[in-house]
């Protein structure tokens, strides 16, 4: 008979307490592909001592099966494929199949899943009234907090999270819903009455005319702005355990209702070091305004008393190339091209990555042009406003959160998320009467 392997030996790594000399071994765990981590989970039961991480940048906060990131090698994985494959064969929808089951679909699968998403766009009719007590001139992500986190006032029927058929159609709700209130959004805020989706169009096609359609006059879809807007969303389909992401599943932890597990992912997109940079790019670009002035705006990114910073330059994980700027910088050639578009905002782009990747100052710090350094240009000459560039990011990465929501549902060993604290406030003092107060 043959005899049974043993199994291979836990891998361990010890830690030692310099003062008294104990130590202690913690397991170590390893993913498919990418670093090893110390799991900590019984570190203060064993030692009396917490980890100490406030941005997170050496903490795995969960297991996943979505999305890898080698930001040293510059390489992005949905479930295994690489960006460039997707953004190359595959479509927005296919990749939101893929990040929410697990695998690339068979025909008749995602024929199943694509006729779920198109005869899910409409909204409640009453929704269209939450708009109305908004100002016109309210910035959309507020108006984007506020009408996702108002879903779950609608949506009553699938909001058992421990139902998977009800997560499912949760899920499939807010894949297609969220263009509809993005397009709703950008009518809303210049003027012009809301479109409703048409369900013959592929979801780029649909929202591109939800947005840019009027009731006056026929609209025609064009196909290069089409294929350039499904590339966008792939590219910001997902990308692990990023703030908003890790904003929507430290609310979901709580087991609260995946509508409002979004919203908090759109007001953590919102700031301008997360979603908000690609607005501040093309607002530097205009700053900026000509070539010849560029010398004068890398100066002052590099001067420590300047807090001027190159937006849509530097990453938190990548330190080599993003490799979705690269797919943009092609696809923002593309656009402008068939638009037929001179913009000088490209070349001032362009001349500004080829002066920053010269420079020592950014070479040193791994700084190169991040996804937000082209995905603006585009997006203005397809005649969006600066102020809905980050709304097309939420849009793009509802399809992230709520996979790695329904992930994180579906791990049985499920807790509500509770980070410690190093408390730096004074210890214990006796309370003194307001009149003896000095
Ligand atoms: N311009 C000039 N200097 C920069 C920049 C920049 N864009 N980014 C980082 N640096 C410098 C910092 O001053 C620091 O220098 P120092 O070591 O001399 O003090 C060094 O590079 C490291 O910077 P950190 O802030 O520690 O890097 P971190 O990883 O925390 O920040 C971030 C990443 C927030 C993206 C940063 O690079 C940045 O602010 N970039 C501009 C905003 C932007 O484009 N955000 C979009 C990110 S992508 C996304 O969310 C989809």
């Amino acid at each position: 008979m043959a005899k049974e392997k043993p199994a291979p030996a836990q891998k361990t790594f010890t830690l030692t307490n310099d003062q008294t000399g104990k130590s202690v071994k913690l397991p170590v765990l390893d993913g498919t592909i990418g670093p090893p981590v110390i799991d900590v989970r019984k570190l203060y039961e064993e030692t009396g001592h917490f980890t100490f991480d406030p941005s997170f940048t050496a903490t795995g906060s969960c297991k996943s099966r979505l999305t890898y990131i080698d930001g040293e090698e510059g390489i992005l994985m949905h479930r295994g494929y690489t960006i460039e494959e997707l953004t190359k064969h595959s479509s927005f929808l296919e990749v939101a199949y893929l990040l929410l089951y697990g695998d690339l679909p068979t025909q008749k699968e995602f024929d199943a899943f694509e006729h779920n998403i198109t005869y899910h766009t409409m909204v409640h009719e009453q929704i269209n009234y939450f708009y109305r007590g908004f100002r016109r001139d309210a910035h959309p992500m507020a108006v984007m907090c506020g009408v996702v986190g108002g879903l779950s006032a609608f949506y009553h029927d699938s909001l058992d999270i421990w139902d998977p058929k009800q997560r499912e159609i949760s899920a499939h709700r807010l894949i297609a819903k969220i263009p509809t209130l993005a397009a709703m959004t950008y009518k809303y805020s210049i003027g012009q009455p809301f479109v409703y989706p048409r369900n013959d169009l592929s979801f780029a096609e649909n929202f591109l005319y939800m947005c840019f359609a009027l009731p006056a006059e026929p609209y025609k879809i064009n196909p290069v702005l089409a294929n350039a807007m499904d590339k966008i969303f792939i590219l910001h389909a997902d990308h692990e355990q990023n703030a908003s992401t890790s904003t929507v599943r430290l609310a979901g932890s709580s087991q609260a209702n995946p509508f409002a597990c979004i919203a908090s992912g759109i007001a953590s997109l919102w700031g301008k070091s997360h979603g908000g940079a690609n607005q501040e790019v093309l607002e530097m670009l205009d700053e900026i305004g000509s070539i010849d002035r560029i010398p004068e705006f890398i100066k002052r990114a590099k001067d420590k008393n300047d807090p001027f910073r190159l937006m849509g330059f530097g990453h938190r994980v990548y330190k080599n190339r993003d490799p979705r700027a690269e797919v943009l910088k092609g696809a923002a050639d593309e656009v402008l091209d068939d638009l037929g578009i001179d913009d000088p905002m490209l070349d001032i782009a362009r001349e500004l990555e080829r002066i920053a990747l010269q420079d020592e100052y950014f070479i040193e710090r791994k700084l190169f042009p991040n996804v937000d350094f082209y995905s603006g240009i585009i997006l203005r000459a397809m005649g969006f406003p600066t102020s809905m560039f980050t709304v097309l990011f939420a849009l793009a990465r509802t399809v992230g959160w709520i996979s790695q929501w329904k992930e994180m549902i579906e791990e049985p060993s499920l807790r509500i998320g509770r980070p410690r604290q190093l408390y730096t406030g004074p210890a214990q003092r006796p309370y003194v009467p307001i009149a003896k107060r000095k």
